[in-house]
């Protein structure tokens, strides 16, 4: 049997309708978020912001901070959520220092300015090849490792905090100093010490790093290969598969249709529970 699926989980745009019941949220504002729920056994409940539209939980979204555009902001919510879940699950404190391992892919890029500038890390080291060194250090690492050059055991270093992005911790455990916690986001970790670490979906999260993106701290980084349009998704996606991703990659999907597709009361602009179906039938599928 072949299953459709709509992929994508990240997603900004604006609201053009809303459920009984939903307080926090106007038509018109301007969202971000992940919308890629779970149900209480813990199974997947939706993805598919690759789409027109769709139809999600307000708790799951927050408010879009007014400097950056809709394509910076969809590129945050799924990564940044990893990395933060990554650092709760160590147990990071200010002043301690750390170790990415892949600082410069979509999760990478986020770890590192969020140890640097929200965390307060004391030092912050990271790994990418020779090309993007430049690049992981103007996003905050002190130090940066040309993976290609030097080995894990060749760094004298030890530190407080390994967090890897890439699946390595077999071989990059040995950067961890005696009984640090080693963060492993790809599953199964390759490390008997490793914790596998995946990530919490809600608004919360993102409104917790408000501070920071607006006055620049915290900054999204877009790869320079996109925005890619909605009709080169595939591309988007061989691209992505390639592991040479600097950043997010980024689709950008124009609601054109918008007023005549929106299955919403055109006179309150409001969505009842009666609407949900064909609005999410038009999202999922
Ligand atoms: N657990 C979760 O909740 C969760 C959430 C999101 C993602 N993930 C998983 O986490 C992984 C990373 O996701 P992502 O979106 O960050 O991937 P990504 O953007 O595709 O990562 C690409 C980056 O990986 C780097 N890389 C590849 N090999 C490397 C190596 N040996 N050493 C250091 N860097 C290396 C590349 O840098 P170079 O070109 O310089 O090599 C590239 O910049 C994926 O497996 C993804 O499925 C898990």
């Amino acid at each position: 049997m072949l299953l459709q699926v709509v992929p994508g989980c990240d997603m900004a745009g604006v609201v053009v309708g809303k459920g009984e019941g939903v307080m926090k949220f106007s038509i018109g504002d301007e969202v971000y978020g992940n919308i890629q729920d779970f149900n209480a056994e813990g199974k997947l409940k939706q993805l598919g912001t690759l789409a027109e539209y769709v139809a999600v939980e307000e708790t799951l979204v927050a408010l879009k901070p007014s400097n950056l555009s809709f394509e910076e902001a969809a590129s945050l919510p799924l990564a940044v959520q990893t990395a933060i879940e990554g650092f709760i699950t160590a147990g990071f404190k200010e002043g301690q220092s750390i170790f990415i391992v892949g600082g410069a892919g979509g999760v990478g890029t986020l770890a590192v300015q969020l140890a640097k500038h929200v965390y307060g890390a004391s030092r912050v080291v990271a790994s990418c090849s020779a090309p993007k060194v430049e690049f992981v250090k103007s996003l905050g690492a002190d130090l940066v490792i040309d993976y290609t050059k030097t080995k894990y055991e060749e760094i004298q270093e030890k530190y407080d905090f390994l967090y890897d992005t890439i699946g390595d911790t077999k071989n990059s455990f040995v950067v961890a100093k005696d009984g640090a916690p080693i963060v492993d986001i790809t599953w199964p970790p390759s490390h008997p010490r490793a914790v596998y670490s995946s990530l919490t979906v809600c608004g919360k999260n993102l409104e917790s790093l408000w501070p920071y993106l607006e006055s620049g701290k915290l900054k999204a980084v877009l790869d320079p290969t996109g925005p890619y349009r909605f009709t080169d998704v595939i591309e988007a996606f061989r691209y992505l598969e390639t592991g040479r991703a600097r950043g997010k990659v980024i689709i950008i999907i124009s609601p054109s249709a918008l007023p005549s597709l929106v299955p919403c009361d055109q006179t309150n602009k409001t969505i009842t529970p009666e609407m949900m179906p064909q609005l999410q039938e038009m999202a999922v599928h």
